[in-house]
C-alpha cells in the first residue's frame, strides 16, 4: 500500500496568502484611490473649517495656533469621513469602484462645507444651512437612492455641527427634519411641479420643527421666528433651484426622473412615432412588452415606469430593416428565404447595434439605453442556427455556437432582466395557436428557466423569489391579453411564422 503524500502547509504562509488576497479585494475594489481622495478632501475641509479672513495667521504664534486648530479639525473630520467612507462602501459600493462619482460626491460635500463656512464667517442667520444639504440630499434621492440620500445628509448634518461649535441643536434638528422629509417624499418625481411642492411641505416640517426646539430652550420669539423664516425659506428656495437644474442632475448621474420617463414614453416623442410608421409590427410588439414588464416590476418593487418605457424603446434597431423581422412581414412573404443563415443571423443582431446608434442620435436618457444593448443578453439566434447547422452537416464543416450568439451584455439591473423576459414570452406566446392557460403557463416558465440557466441573470442581483413573482405576474397579464382570442385554421405561412418564432422562442 502506498502512503499517500500529505503536503503540509505553513500556517504563517496561509495567513500570508490571506492577507494578499484580502489586500487584493480591497485593491481590486478601487478603495486606495478612494482613501486618497478622501484624505484630500479631510485636508481641504481642514483648512475650509479653520480658515478665516479676519484673523489671518501672521506673527509665529498666530501660524502655530492655525496649525494646530488644522490638525485638531483634520483629525475630528477624518474620522467622521472614514464613518462615511463605509457607509458609501456598504451601502453604494459603485461610488468606490467608480472613481468619477466619488470624486463628483466629495466635490458636492466640499461645495455644501464651504456654503456652511461662508454663512458661520459672515454671520448670516445659521438656519439658512438648511439649504446646502437639502440640496444634497435632493440631489442624491435622484442620482442614487433614497437610503444613501439620507445617510449622506446625516453626515452633513454631522457636519454643520463642526461648523457651528456650540450653537447647534436648533440647526442641526433642522437639517435632520427637512432632509428626512423631503428624502421620504422623493421616491418617484412624477411631474414638475412635485419638487415645489415637496420644498413647501419640507418647509413646513421644518418650520415647526424650528418652534419646537426655540420653546424647549426658552429662546426669545423674535429669533424663534426669524430662524424659522430662514429655515423655511430655504427649504422653498432650494425646491425652485433644484427645480432648474434637474436636467443637468439627471445628466451627470446619468439618471432618469419619473417626470422624464413619462415624457419619454410618449407616442409622440420623434423617434417612437418613427417606429411606428416603419415599423408597425414592432411598435405593438414594444407596446404589449410595456404592458407587462410594468406589471412584472412592479410586482418584485422594481421601476415599473423605467421597464414600461424602455420596453417602447428595446427594438428601435428594427426601424433600419423592418421586414426583416417576423412581426412586421406579409402574411406569405418571410424575407429571410432567400438569405443565408449568416446573412439573417447579421440582419437580426444587427438591430441591437443600430438601435444603440439611433439612441444615441436622439438623446435617449443613458438610463434607457440598456434596455436596447442587453435585452437580447449573450443568447442564442436558435433558428438560424439550427438553419446553419443542418446546411453545414451537409458539407462536412462546423458552425461555431458563438457565431449566433447576441454580443451582450447581459442585463445588467432586475428592469433590463425584466424586459429580457417579457420581450421573449410575447414573442413565444404570439406564435402560438391556442394560447391556453396551462400552455401560456408552461412557455413563461420553459423561458425564465431557459434564460437562468444560459446565465443571463449574472450581471444584476436577481434572486429565485424574483424570478418566481416575475412569472406569476406575466402569465397573469398574458392570460389577460389573450383572453378570448378566436383560433383560425392553420395555414402553411403562418406556420413558417410560428416556426420562426418558436426557435428562437421570442422576436429577434
Ligand atoms: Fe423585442
Ligand atoms: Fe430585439
Amino acid at each position: 500500500m502506498t502512503k499517500k503524500k500529505v503536503k503540509r502547509v505553513d500556517p504563517r504562509q496561509l495567513g500570508d496568502r490571506e492577507l494578499a488576497h484580502k489586500w487584493r479585494r480591497f485593491y481590486d475594489a478601487g478603495a486606495p484611490v478612494s482613501l486618497l481622495m478622501l484624505g484630500v478632501f479631510v485636508i481641504i475641509s481642514g483648512f475650509v473649517l479653520c480658515f478665516n479672513p479676519t484673523m489671518l495667521p501672521g506673527s509665529e504664534d498666530g501660524r502655530w495656533i492655525f496649525a494646530v486648530s488644522l490638525l485638531e479639525v483634520c483629525l475630528l473630520i477624518s474620522v467622521v469621513s472614514l464613518a462615511m467612507g463605509f457607509y458609501v462602501a456598504v451601502y453604494e459600493p459603485q461610488v468606490i469602484r467608480n472613481h468619477a462619482r466619488g470624486a463628483v460626491l466629495l466635490v458636492f460635500l466640499l461645495l455644501v462645507l464651504v456654503v456652511m463656512r461662508i454663512i458661520a464667517i459672515y454671520d448670516w442667520p445659521r438656519h439658512l444651512m438648511v439649504a446646502p444639504v437639502l440640496m444634497l440630499v435632493i440631489v442624491l434621492a435622484i442620482g442614487y437612492s433614497q437610503r444613501f440620500a439620507l445617510g449622506m445628509g446625516a453626515f452633513a448634518a454631522i457636519l454643520s455641527t463642526i461648523v457651528l461649535g456650540e450653537e447647534t441643536l436648533s440647526v442641526f434638528l433642522s437639517i435632520c427634519s427637512g432632509m428626512g422629509f423631503s428624502v421620504l417624499m422623493l421616491k418617484e418625481i412624477r411631474s414638475r411641479s412635485y419638487l415645489i411642492r415637496v420644498s413647501f411641505y419640507t418647509a413646513l416640517v421644518v418650520v415647526v420643527m424650528v418652534w419646537a426646539v426655540g420653546f424647549w430652550m426658552s429662546s426669545p420669539l423674535v429669533s424663534i421666528l426669524f430662524n424659522s423664516l430662514w429655515a423655511g425659506g430655504s427649504a422653498i428656495a432650494v425646491g425652485f433651484i433644484m427645480q432648474g437644474i434637474l436636467p443637468v442632475i439627471e445628466a451627470v448621474f446619468r439618471t432618469a426622473t419619473a417626470m422624464t420617463l413619462q415624457e419619454c414614453g410618449e407616442a409622440s416623442r420623434p423617434l417612437l412615432k418613427r417606429l411606428a410608421v416603419a415599423a408597425p409590427g414592432t411598435f405593438n410588439h414594444s407596446w404589449q412588452i410595456g404592458m407587462l414588464s410594468e406589471a412584472a416590476a412592479e410586482a418584485i418593487g422594481a421601476n415599473g415606469i423605467l421597464c414600461r418605457v424602455g420596453s417602447y424603446y428595446h427594438d428601435v434597431g428594427k426601424i433600419n430593416k423592418p421586414r426583416y423581422f417576423v412581426e412586421n412581414q406579409a402574411e406569405n412573404f418571410n424575407q429571410h428565404r432567400e438569405l443565408s443563415p449568416t446573412m439573417s443571423r447579421m440582419i437580426i443582431i444587427g438591430h441591437v447595434e443600430d438601435g444603440m446608434e439611433l439612441a444615441r442620435e436622439y438623446h435617449l436618457p443613458r438610463i434607457l439605453h440598456q434596455f436596447i444593448a442587453c435585452h437580447h443578453g449573450t443568447t442564442l439566434v436558435e433558428y438560424f442556427f439550427h438553419e446553419a447547422t443542418k446546411k453545414s452537416a451537409e458539407t462536412g464543416s462546423n458552425v461555431p455556437e458563438t457565431e449566433f450568439r447576441y454580443p451582450g451584455p447581459k442585463p445588467p439591473s432586475k428592469e433590463a432582466a425584466i424586459v429580457m423576459i417579457a420581450d421573449a414570452v410575447e414573442g413565444a406566446t404570439r406564435a402560438m395557436q391556442e394560447p391556453a392557460p396551462s400552455r401560456i403557463e408552461n412557455v413563461v416558465r420553459e423561458i425564465v428557466m431557459k434564460r437562468l440557466l444560459d446565465g443571463q441573470f449574472d450581471n444584476c442581483d436577481m434572486t429565485l423569489k424574483d424570478l418566481k413573482k416575475i412569472e406569476v405576474s406575466l402569465i397573469k397579464s398574458l392570460c389577460g391579453m389573450y383572453h378570448g382570442r378566436i383560433t383560425y385554421p392553420k395555414s402553411e405561412d403562418t406556420d413558417i411564422a410560428t416556426k420562426l418564432n418558436g426557435a428562437t422562442k421570442t422576436t429577434f
